[in-house]
């Protein structure tokens, strides 16, 4: 099989983890008798300093033409300041926007050879396996207006929290449809307690909930939610929550993995190419120096060979080779144990390789 992938290395970290990424689907490719190409484009600062703006037209063309998007990562410090449509992340958000990937859904999964990498006690880490499903396209994250106003009495500031009922519903449903395809429980995370869009957000739930009687659904406030996350994470399946929430719900059940190095994501529309991006963003302290985590990355390489190219021996592979490494003992610095030494981002990236021809010689 040919496939096409449009690759977006973008700042920071990105580069290094999208190189290893090309190296190991061309491992896959070479094991598997498929071909991939890859077409690089930019995105987020690097496509500011090389076009001078955060998402050229040729990078959504590029995406929109492919048969999957693999993408490293935006943000860099000197872009900080001035106006929001100016920064890199505007460039991740317009291409989430432009390619309608509605859904983004981040699998907090522990590798029981990480669990001393987790902050949390082993006890709590048991049966750790759920999905959240963030709603990506909608929200505070795109609402207008937004805007500073100047006012006699000062600074004014507004944000918008705007959803439409077929936004809510169809990130709802994808909650049931996914939580079907694995442990059949539903948990809506929402604040509904106080905000309209919450309200209807739960409205909807609930409606739906007749034609999804099979799935065990629950309600959470997003504050209770975040509590649970940390004090019983293994009650959760799938756990359904809109755009703000689900971003800092993600980042704090990657943290029960260890690592947010580990965490792979997936934003998926309806049809069009998906968006494959490590969770982990920029990391401008560590970027250049070789020593970053590849393996986020290749985890969302998984994703994209199960859920957009069809290919689910191959992502299992995968997975079975980064599971392989761990197992081994091999890590890079963020999940290190103190006093162990680390591999930096090719060495690491090379050893997934090996164990990954290594299992496909034996089948
Ligand atoms: C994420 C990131 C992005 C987001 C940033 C970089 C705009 O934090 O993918 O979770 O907030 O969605
Ligand atoms: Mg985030």
């Amino acid at each position: 099989m040919i496939k096409h992938i449009s690759v977006l290395p973008g700042d920071g970290i990105g580069p290094e983890v999208t190189n290893e990424a090309c190296r190991l689907l061309e491992t896959v490719g070479a094991e598997f008798g498929h071909t991939f190409s890859f077409t690089f484009a930019h995105i987020g600062g690097a496509a500011i300093d090389a076009a001078g703006t955060p998402l050229p037209e040729e990078t959504i063309a590029a995406c929109r033409a492919s048969d999957a998007v693999l993408l490293g990562a935006v943000g860099a410090p000197q872009y900080d300041r001035g106006p929001a449509s100016g920064r890199p992340e505007a460039g991740l958000l317009g291409l989430r926007k432009a390619l309608g990937v509605f859904a983004n859904l981040r699998p907090i999964t522990v590798f029981p050879a990480l669990a001393k990498a987790s902050p949390l006690k082993d006890e709590i880490l048991k049966n750790v396996d759920f999905l959240i499903v963030r709603e990506l396209t909608g929200g505070l994250y795109f609402g207008t207006p937004r805007e500073r106003i100047e006012t006699p009495e000062g600074l004014e500031v507004i944000d918008t929290l705007r959803y439409t009922e077929h936004e809510i519903e169809r990130i709802i449903r994808l909650g049931y449809e996914t939580a079907r395809t694995r442990g059949r429980r539903l948990t809506s995370v929402d604040k509904a307690n106080v905000l309209e869009s919450s309200r209807v957000w739960r409205e909807t739930v609930q409606r739906l909930q007749a034609e999804y009687p099979d799935v065990e659904l629950n309600h959470l406030l997003v504050d209770n939610a975040a509590m649970q996350i940390v004090k019983n994470p293994g009650q959760f399946d799938v756990m359904v929550t809109e755009n703000l929430f689900g971003d800092i719900l993600s980042d704090e059940g990657a943290m029960i993995t260890g690592s947010i190095g580990m965490l792979p994501s997936a934003s998926l529309g309806n049809g069009g190419p998906g968006v494959y991006e490590p969770v982990h963003g920029s990391a401008p302290d560590i970027a250049g120096k070789g020593v970053a985590n590849p393996l986020a990355t290749f985890l969302s390489v998984a994703l994209m060979l199960r859920q957009s190219l069809g290919m689910a021996a191959e992502a299992d592979a995968v997975e079975r080779a980064v599971n392989h490494v761990l197992t081994d003992g091999l890590r890079t610095a963020d999940i290190a144990d103190i006093g162990q030494s680390a591999l930096g981002t090719a060495e690491m990236g090379d050893a997934v390789r090996d164990r990954l021809r290594a299992a496909a010689v034996k089948q």
